[in-house]
């Protein structure tokens, strides 16, 4: 995007508020191309409004503009400091589909024949959600699946995929954000995949602005974790070292030996459980935001619950190989009974630029989905494969696809029962 738009508009419009309100406008912009209503009221003054809108004219063909480009003005509208505080990059849908899917081929197996709540109760969340790229994925997914069950098709038709679009939504996705003008962002792209058949507010109690990491959950959601539903928990979570005190929730050490903890001290998750004796001088590097996402996704998904549950997140990937993450490794295939780790950078740190999964991160950085179909078993660790991809940008998007995009979360024709041979 041109620098000197988006510091125009900053200027025009500064600080939270006033990039929610361009934000807003960009969204309204885009309704109003579709054919659509304005979901949003505005907070600015007309002259102000105006300007703005110019200057969006300015970026490009806003009609077109989805969960990619609206994220990508809302990284541009963030101060570069601000950026890397909360550790803002929006993941290329490139890659947020094919993970979503991963997930959701891990925890669904649907037949045509199956009952269409089926599909309602599956619940995804992404924890921090940014603009919503993983929840748009999931959206379309199961609303496609949702589609094809209750018409008994596996080929369902796009219009028919958009009419199921706001009750899929309701019924399973959620998200949360520090960031309210993420929040707005998230709901204004589930909004726009509905065709605006919901007022924007449709959402208010999926996609909310809390602290994940503080245990905060979408109202909508809270209901439905101690329900048998499947559950994934998805997205690419915010990477910051030396993170100390982000999460006290989470850093609070247990009170007892291991061996001796009693089991309702589970009530909540602790870097504990990533912690191994002996390790305590190495174990700094446990300190990192995608670090203590990864000990509550696995507490959320698979400590408090009993049912089928993936957790697939993309994060650096120091955590693959290094002696302080033993711990985290143990813990996740205790969790889990299936895991399956994608290496986005061999190179190393810093690599090309024209390799890089976000441009602007040095960071070498994997994709890793793990999955619990029943029950846990802790005993037996769970299996995980291990692939890489290589090469451009674009060449390792097209290896991701066929390597996490061959799973489907699609209904398909039940398989044929074995013939059974009478006496
Ligand atoms: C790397 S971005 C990813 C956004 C989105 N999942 C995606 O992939 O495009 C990380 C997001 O985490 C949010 N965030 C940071 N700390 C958070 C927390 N404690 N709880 C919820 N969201 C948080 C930031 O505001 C930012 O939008």
């Amino acid at each position: 995007m041109n620098d000197a738009t988006i510091q125009a508009l900053a200027a025009e419009a500064p600080g939270i508020h006033g990039h929610q309100q361009v934000v807003r406008l960009a969204v309204n912009t885009i309704a109003a191309a579709r054919g659509l209503p304005e979901p949003w009221p505005i907070d600015l003054p007309g002259d102000a409004a105006q300007r703005v809108v110019a200057l969006l004219a300015g970026l490009g063909e806003l009609s077109q503009w989805g969960a990619a480009e609206l994220g990508a003005l809302r990284e541009q509208l963030l101060a570069s400091e601000d950026r890397s505080a909360s550790g803002a990059w929006y993941t290329p849908p490139e890659i947020a589909g094919p993970l979503t899917r991963a997930a959701l081929s891990e925890i669904t197996d649907l037949h045509l024949d199956d009952d269409p709540s089926d599909v309602l109760n599956v619940s995804v969340l992404d924890p921090a959600c940014g603009g919503g790229v993983f929840l748009i994925a999931a959206a379309r997914l199961l609303a496609s699946a949702y589609a094809g069950v209750l018409y008994r098709t596996q080929a369902p038709a796009p219009l028919t995929v958009r009419a199921v679009m706001a009750d899929v939504l309701k019924a399973c996705v959620y998200g949360i954000d520090t960031d309210p003008v993420a929040v707005d962002i998230a709901k204004s792209v589930c909004w726009l995949e509905t065709s605006g058949f919901v007022p924007i507010d449709w959402l208010d109690s999926n996609i909310v602005v809390g602290d994940a990491l503080a245990g905060d959950t979408p109202p909508a959601l809270a209901g439905r974790l101690s329900a048998a539903g499947p559950l994934a928990i998805v997205g690419n979570p915010p990477y910051r070292d030396k993170a100390k005190g982000a999460a006290p929730w989470i850093e609070a050490r247990r009170p007892g030996p291991r061996d001796e903890r009693a089991p309702d001290e589970l009530w909540r998750p602790s870097l504990d459980e990533f912690r191994l004796p002996g390790q305590g001088r190495i174990e700094y590097v446990l300190c990192n935001l995608y670090v203590y996402f990864w000990r509550w996704a696995l507490w959320r998904a698979f400590e408090t619950r009993l049912g089928a549950a993936a957790v697939a997140f993309l994060t650096p990937s120091a955590w693959l190989k290094s002696p302080a993450f033993a711990g985290m490794r143990a813990a996740m295939r205790a969790a889990a009974d299936r895991g399956f780790i994608v290496d986005l950078t061999p190179e190393g740190k810093a690599p090309a630029v024209q390799t890089r999964i976000f441009p602007g991160v040095t960071l070498p950085l994997c994709a890793a989905v793990f999955a619990r179909r029943r029950g846990p078993c802790p005993q037996t660790p769970a299996l995980v494969r291990v692939a890489t991809v290589t090469g451009s940008r674009e060449e390792k998007f097209q290896q991701i696809e066929q390597l996490l995009g061959a799973g489907s979360c699609r209904a398909s024709p039940r398989p044929a029962e074995p013939a059974r041979h009478g006496r």
